[in-house]
């Protein structure tokens, strides 16, 4: 594997990591706020992240390459209401997308075909991460957070497998 190859994963799974932290810390602070369907869905958010970037490692290691991890420097999360967290998600998961779209480009200019095979995956995943925390927002622009709104949010949130 190239080094340049290999190091941009690397940026990835820190990035991913750091994804991952991050949706854990937002998860703590909806369980402290008796939000246990938000702390559920962002738990396994964490979930799937650390996933992302153990997919990444493992895609490094079987080509002979090598995986270095960096300090997390996440933000903790500032609560205002759920629709603030969620968007925070969003514009996180906008940024990772584009990160992955980059790291796609750079495999196609470096005519690396196992990496531009394993975005690929990763690329319709963005696709449906971004669909599914812009569905929650307008589900909020929808009904609100008030009362009954937020009690039922929570509930479905609470669902997630
Ligand atoms: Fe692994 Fe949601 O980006």
């Amino acid at each position: 594997m190239n080094k340049k190859i290999q190091k941009a994963i690397n940026d990835q799974i820190q990035a991913e990591f750091e994804s991952a932290h991050a949706y854990l810390a937002m998860s703590l602070l909806c369980n402290d706020k008796s939000l246990p369907g938000c702390a559920h869905w962002l738990k396994s958010q964490w979930q799937e992240e650390t996933g992302h970037a153990l997919k990444l490692v493992e895609h490094v290691h079987s080509r002979g390459g090598s995986v270095t991890l960096k300090n997390i420097t996440v933000e903790q999360p500032k609560w205002t209401n759920v629709e603030g967290l969620f968007k925070t998600v969003l514009r996180h998961e906008q940024a990772i997308t584009i990160s992955i779209n980059k790291l796609y480009e750079l495999a196609l200019a470096e005519k690396d075909y196992p990496l531009q095979i394993l975005l690929q995956w990763f690329i319709n995943e963005q696709v449906e991460e971004e669909g599914s925390v812009q569905a929650i927002l307008d589900r909020i622009a929808l009904a609100g957070e008030a009362g009954a709104s937020l009690l039922f949010l929570d509930r479905q949130l609470g669902e997630r497998a």
